[in-house]
């Protein structure tokens, strides 16, 4: 007879990612849209502890940057991760108790939310322990969220579909980021309904600029940059003008691009090197041109046990 384990709680540690490249065809009949893109999982964390609890019971606390603005009820992908995994998995006798600390912006375009949500599958997986493979969270992980298949896969790769048809892709060396987090949110349905309005037909065949997988096979930096693209750019910019301030700041204290992560208002800066990722960040932080500045790498792992 083997013994059950007899798990008192478990962590599971999952990045934020942001879109090297974004492309946005046309507007399918199910709300979503076809993307052609790159993710990148960079390091920015957010931790998800789940404890036993009664059966059906699923509470929500969450800690850390924004704490105040997530969800702690049944709209928290968390616990719509929960319930879809003792469905799935015929657990009626299962319940947890899920603690979030987060550092990933909440609603800013850095798939935080999906990061959860990924955290939360593994971990849930693990306490509960359930016999799934890899490929059966990512696909339990799509029902829930467009990004969160990737949160579950992090390092660097090539996206279709709504975004989680993935493939990895090759990537050398290690990137440098500054981020500027907004001091607003910006919803991405919004975001995607004014791409809408802006481009009445998008093009339907989709890929992603020319260059890109040479310049991330060879740890490029500078031709990195010379191909970063985001199609919601624009969208964002509309809805809120004032990150064009934020960009050009960015681009003065000498990054090599700037990019709108996902659908915003995180703005990334594709910093040279570390050192000039440590300059831009001072100079990003005086210019007071957002809330917070954060200096980061990639890419990184995706939703990893830690415990
Ligand atoms: O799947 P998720 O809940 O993260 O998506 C949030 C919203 O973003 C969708 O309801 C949709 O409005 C928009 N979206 C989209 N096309 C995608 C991904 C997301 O229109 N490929």
């Amino acid at each position: 007879m083997t013994e059950r384990a007899t798990t008192e709680w478990v962590r599971v540690r999952a990045s934020g990612k942001i879109n090297l490249a974004l492309r946005v065809g046309p507007r399918r009949d199910d709300g979503y849209h076809p993307l052609a893109t790159v993710f990148q999982a960079v390091s920015v964390f957010d931790d998800v502890e789940v404890r036993p609890a009664p059966a059906g019971t699923f509470g929500v606390s969450v800690t850390g940057a924004q704490a105040e603005l997530v969800p702690t009820d049944g709209r928290n992908l968390v616990v719509k991760a929960a319930r879809l995994l003792a469905e799935r998995y015929r657990r009626p006798d299962a319940g947890a108790e899920i603690a979030i600390r987060k550092s990933i912006p909440v609603t800013g375009g850095m798939a935080g939310g999906s990061a959860d949500c990924a955290a939360a599958l593994l971990a849930l997986t693990v306490l509960w322990d359930l016999d799934v493979t890899p490929a059966e969270l990512a696909e339990l992980g799509a029902l829930l969220g467009a990004d969160v298949p990737f949160s579950l896969m992090g390092q660097t790769a090539y996206g279709q579909g709504r975004g989680d048809d993935l493939v990895p892709v090759l990537s050398r060396g290690s990137y440098h980021w500054v981020l500027a987090f907004a001091d607003f949110e910006l919803s991405t349905p919004a975001v995607f309904a004014r791409f809408d309005e802006l481009n009445p037909s998008p093009s339907r065949i989709l890929g992603v600029p020319r260059g890109m997988l040479e310049a991330l096979a060879s740890g490029d930096a500078t031709a990195l940059a010379g191909v970063l693209v985001n199609d919601l750019q624009d969208a964002a910019l509309t809805l809120r003008p004032e990150l064009a301030r934020t960009m050009d700041a960015g681009l003065e204290a000498g990054a090599l691009a700037s990019l709108l992560s996902g659908s915003g208002p995180t703005i990334a800066f594709l910093a040279p090197s570390e050192e000039a990722a440590i300059d831009l960040s001072c100079e990003l932080g005086k210019a007071g041109v957002c809330r917070t500045v954060r200096r980061v790498s990639g890419p990184v792992h995706g939703a990893r046990l830690v415990t």
